[in-house]
């Protein structure tokens, strides 16, 4: 049955979000709460309670007006001419460029910004063009996103070797010794690559970033994958050097869809080998003699025409992350993520037994705004996940559910082992999500994952706690 009553109409509202705010006093925000109510007043209007941030963020209503405002007013060509039009939008692209590095603090002597589509894109120029080769290695974690886990396409068919490093349940951290044991693997010749996220998009798991270092004085090069962490955390390329940090903007500030970026040390650009080239990418082709010459920098890896009209919206969201908002959504989403986090172990049934399994660490320390969790029956059975979905739905809860596109993580917190994987692979020439739960005895075969951002307020974690509590028994 739908809950009728509206979050801030319930009765234990008034007196929960009194104690949470003396709780939790950095969620104040003066600046955040005007912005809920103006530039995302849509969402209250609507009655959605939106707890999808790691999927997507929701846009502010006068970033998408500023942008068409811009694009109404004015002409806008394709950057690859010189015409008066096409040079107003070079302009443009260049801007958005610098204000992509100034953003994450990355010297542009070091650093160049690459539009990408997505962090896919940006993710598939590294797979692509990495010179993985025999005697190399592509070290990843558990925890990754299935556009890193695809790498390992590339790095097996060019002979280099692939290695996992595991998580240890129940907080799905990394194993450190596990991974300082691979770092620390004798070298070849051949190169070596190491990618890991700083943010787990399952989890939630801030990994840390110190592995950068420890890394790359051992010769690796390193990709972080920032697209769930760069929305709520401070990337600063001033003191952490990754050779690749993957992203996408709409994940930051909710529009504009499309347009990603691979950050890269222009020195470890320098290894990369295209595989091919493109509209965009020369200095110079030829057809009667077969050559080409890749332009140097960035736009050797921008494939074609950028998607150029949206480039401006990232530099205005970026500017909208400025002068401490950041830190303020930060601050804001931990405080709702550590309420959410005691109020979800509070929960059990009459007889005493937990409803809630959280999938990462309990507290709200070194971990973002990301909660993964399972729900289970008073006999302790899972409560099937789509069950839950299907319900957040009817109250308009938009939530995931699902292994998040990140089957390793999704793995160890089922505890799910590769041999049972293996003999359910045995009896099915094609695998599909159907196929792979009926292999699984009753463990489940995703989690719900709530995730808090710009615009979430309290109203929406009690919400969602309002819920959870209609599932006990
Ligand atoms: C950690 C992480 N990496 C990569 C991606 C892929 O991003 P996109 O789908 O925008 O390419 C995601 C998307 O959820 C993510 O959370």
């Amino acid at each position: 049955m739908p809950n009728p009553t509206p979050v801030r109409d319930d009765p234990a509202y008034p007196e929960a979000y009194a104690d949470f705010v003396r709780e939790h006093p950095g969620y104040a925000s003066a600046a955040l709460d005007a912005e809920r109510a103006g530039d995302f007043g849509r969402l209250d209007r609507r009655g959605d309670v939106y707890l999808d941030y790691t999927g997507g963020g929701v846009y502010a209503e006068s970033h998408v007006r500023d942008h068409l405002a811009l694009l109404v007013d004015q002409v806008f060509g394709n950057p690859h001419s010189s015409n008066p039009t096409s040079l107003a939008m070079t302009e443009r692209v260049e801007s958005a460029r610098r204000a992509i590095l100034t953003h994450f603090r990355a010297d542009p002597d070091e650093y160049v910004a690459i539009f990408t589509p997505n962090a896919s894109g940006a993710l598939k120029l590294v797979a692509e063009s990495y010179p993985f080769a025999p005697g190399g290695t592509f070290l990843l974690t558990y925890d990754n996103h299935n556009s890193v886990n695809g790498i390992r396409e590339f790095a097996g068919a060019r002979g280099a070797a692939v290695v996992y490093v595991p998580l240890r349940p129940p907080e799905l951290r990394l194993d450190a010794d596990a991974l300082g044991h691979a770092l620390d693997a004798p070298r070849s010749d051949a190169r070596r690559l190491f990618a890991y996220p700083a943010q787990s998009n399952f989890s939630g798991v801030l990994h840390p970033l110190a592995w950068i270092d420890r890394a790359r004085e051992r010769g690796w090069d390193v990709l972080l994958d920032a697209a769930a962490f760069a929305p709520t955390h401070a990337l600063d390329l001033a003191s952490v050097r990754p050779d690749f940090v993957t992203l996408s903007f709409y994940k930051m500030f909710g529009y504009p869809t499309g347009v990603g970026a691979l950050l890269a040390r222009r020195e470890a650009l320098t290894r990369l080998r295209r595989p091919w080239f493109a509209g965009g990418t020369i200095a110079y082709a030829s057809v009667s003699a077969p050559r080409h010459d890749l332009h140097e920098g960035a736009e050797a890896f921008e494939d074609g025409t950028l998607n150029y009209l949206a480039l401006p919206a990232v530099e205005a969201g970026l500017r909208r992350l400025a002068n401490g908002r950041q830190a303020a959504i930060d601050a804001r989403v931990m405080a709702l993520t550590g309420w959410t986090l005691g109020r979800l172990a509070a929960l059990r049934h009459d007889n005493g037994r937990p409803l809630v399994q959280v999938y990462g660490p309990l507290d709200a320390v070194a971990r973002g705004g990301a909660i993964a969790f399972n729900l289970h029956g008073a006999d302790g059975a899972v409560i099937d996940h789509r069950e839950v979905e299907r319900r957040a739905n009817g109250e308009r809860i938009s939530l995931r559910t699902g292994c998040f596109c990140n089957p390793g993580a999704g793995e160890a917190a089922l505890g799910i082992s590769g041999d049972e994987l293996a003999s359910c692979f045995a009896t099915h020439d094609r695998m599909t999500i159907d196929a792979f739960r009926g292999c699984l005895d009753g463990k489940g075969s995703g989690a719900v994952r709530v995730s808090f951002g710009h615009a979430s307020t309290f109203a929406d974690a009690f919400a969602l706690v309002r819920l959870l509590r209609g599932f006990r028994a």
